[in-house]
């Protein structure tokens, strides 16, 4: 099993229903067999990241918008220290199924929480160590909504949750987007020739740092 010298931390971003999680199962696949490799999620990537997950995502208890980011940005800090901060030290290459920038625009865009505050604490929980490619899957509003309810998953009414939805794209387009180390790939293209984009500028990368 192959490692590099300083390890590579890849983020998939984008909506829900963008089809990160399909593409980070691509990548694993195309990688493992010759890649000491790690595969992680934010929110769950370690047992406090998944209390924390099921806390934030049942909504059956109150939380403020202040106290939804620190949930994430606890999530997040447990997860570097735990997890991805060790893996880079031992070269391994790590890809996080979110990571900072959907705080960024989730609660910074759609919530309008300061985005500098946001900045400054991701941060500090990640010790400074940003991304080295960021993969955001660029889809539609609408399409989003359509893949969304095929999968069953609870939704608000359809105007509520397509103007959030939006307030999402916008913000993944203006605040992530033009960054240089973001590859925005099209989220309603073949899943196949998404996972080939990716992997072609994956690999290009890994080879750099061999
Ligand atoms: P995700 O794990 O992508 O959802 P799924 O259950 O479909 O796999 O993310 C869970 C939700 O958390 C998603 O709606 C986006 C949200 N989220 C934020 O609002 N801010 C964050 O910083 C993160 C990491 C996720």
């Amino acid at each position: 099993m192959k490692t590099l010298k300083k390890g590579l931390l890849i983020a998939v971003e984008g909506i829900d229903g963008s089809g990160k999680s399909v593409l980070c199962t691509h990548l694993k696949d195309r990688l493992s067999q010759k890649y000491d490799l790690v595969v992680t999620k934010e929110p769950g990537g370690t047992m406090l990241g998944k209390g924390l997950r099921e806390t934030l995502l049942a909504k059956d208890v109150p939380v403020c918008q202040k106290a939804e980011f620190l949930l994430f940005a606890t999530d997040r800090a447990q997860h570097f220290a735990q997890v991805i901060t060790p893996a880079l030290e031992a070269g391994k290459i790590v890809i996080s199924d979110r990571m900072a920038d959907s705080s960024l625009v989730y609660q910074g865009y759609g919530r309008n929480l300061d985005i500098s505050v946001i900045n400054t604490v991701n941060n500090w929980a990640m010790n400074d160590r940003q991304p080295d490619l960021v993969f955001y899957l660029k889809i539609t509003a609408q399409e989003a909504y359509k893949r969304m309810r095929h999968r069953n998953i609870p939704l608000n009414s359809f105007e509520k949750e397509i103007a959030f939805m939006h307030k999402l794209t916008d913000g993944f387009d203006t605040l992530v987007a033009p960054r240089p180390n973001v590859v925005t790939l099209d989220a309603l293209a073949e899943t196949e020739q998404v996972a080939d984009q990716a992997f072609a500028v994956l690999k290009k990368l890994i080879e750099q740092n061999q």
